[in-house]
């Protein structure tokens, strides 16, 4: 008789989008109550759901219950970002003697990708594994030459992978035909208190970096990586998010460098947070040298999400993991390249639990 899996994939319709393409949603399962949905459309997550240190259930990432609400303007809840993530200054860089220039859609800038990003198409269904050690769903796109402006054709898998240990890994494939700047994150905002808490500033973070990239007033870097310590910008330590906001103009919006103990190491740990109403910590860890810290300063109550929670300022925080902004132009910065023939791979954790006293 065959053994039932232990973690299981659930697949269902979705609705449709604009082009009467029909999407699905995945339902991921462990065996320890946790489960992570997740759309083709955008390969957006749209909920999370994991017990607190009581047993309750809730559902700790924003987002909206219908595909209708994800088809209208929101700040990229939950989706994939690409071709690049972040901003690239005016749109414009030079690889291999070419000028490119690319969709401007944040004031003079090009941002997460330009008009159409990969949070705004819909991706093939690749794969999906049930089994004891994974539940998972492999997505993939092939971004066409000149797509936003970007060159040459870029084939992308994303995979999700819910493991017993209550680990959601994300796995970042690439290939491509022409040299491109590349640089690919998930978006999710995370609010851990699951309706509990108004925002997430009683959130206690610690973040793995010494230092950030110093950017200007359009949020550009100006190619500085700036200490963190004896400023408000530091998370060395675990504190509340909100302890030092009134001493950030504009409030975090920040890659931060992450520490690599040793050149070699590829795998680091990114962050740790905890909860403090329901208990709930979530660690991440990547193999990508930023982390994009934002905690919806650009929230502003209009956007209603699941379970009608009103999504006001600083509702909920995202770690990007990524390279650094502009890249493409700030050659000291790691290279976010990718050159035909090479392989490109990034992996980024979150790793759910509770606090147990
Ligand atoms: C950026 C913010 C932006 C937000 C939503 C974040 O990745 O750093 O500046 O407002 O995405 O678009």
């Amino acid at each position: 008789m065959e053994q039932s899996k232990c973690l299981t994939v659930k697949r269902e319709p979705f609705g449709k989008v604009l082009d009467g393409i029909s999407i699905e949603l995945f339902t991921l399962s462990n065996s320890n109550g946790i489960t992570v949905k997740i759309t083709n459309y955008g390969g957006i997550i749209t909920s999370i759901i994991t017990p607190d240190t009581t047993g309750r259930a809730g559902d700790i990432v924003l987002g909206f219950d219908s595909i209708e609400d994800y088809l209208k303007p929101h700040p990229y809840f939950g989706c994939i970002v690409g071709r690049y993530a972040n901003r690239i200054a005016e749109g414009k860089f030079k690889v291999e003697g070419q000028e490119y220039s690319l969709a401007k859609n944040n004031g003079p800038n090009h941002l997460h990708g330009g008009i159409v990003g990969f949070d705004k198409v819909v991706w093939e269904v690749k794969e999906v594994t049930e089994s004891d050690n994974e539940a998972s769903l492999k997505l993939a796109y092939l971004s066409k030459d000149g797509e936003e402006g970007y060159p040459g054709n870029l084939s992308v898998t994303v995979s999700y992978s819910l493991t017993n240990d209550n680990q959601l890994i994300i796995t970042y494939d690439a290939s491509t035909d022409k040299t491109t700047p590349i640089n690919l994150t998930n978006h999710s905002y995370f609010n851990l208190s699951a309706g509990q808490a108004k925002n997430c500033l009683d959130h206690v973070i610690k973040l793995n970096a010494d230092k950030y990239v110093e950017v200007n007033d359009q949020y550009i870097p100006t190619g500085n990586l700036v200490d963190v310590a004896s400023t408000p910008m530091d998370f060395t330590n675990p504190h509340p998010i909100g302890e030092f906001l009134d001493k950030v103009p504009g409030g975090y919006d920040h890659t931060y460098v992450i520490k690599k103990e040793g050149t070699k190491e590829k795998m680091a740990y990114v962050a740790w947070v905890h909860e403090p109403l329901t208990n709930r910590i979530m660690e991440v860890y990547s193999t990508q040298p930023g982390a994009q810290f934002y905690i919806g300063n650009f929230l502003d109550g209009t956007l209603i999400g699941k379970n009608d929670i009103v999504y006001n300022k600083h509702y909920g925080f995202c770690l990007e993991t990524h390279h650094f902004p502009d890249s493409p132009n700030q050659p000291s910065f790691p290279s976010a390249w990718l050159h035909p023939g090479e392989k490109f791979n990034e992996i980024t954790i979150y790793k759910f639990s509770t606090k147990s006293y």
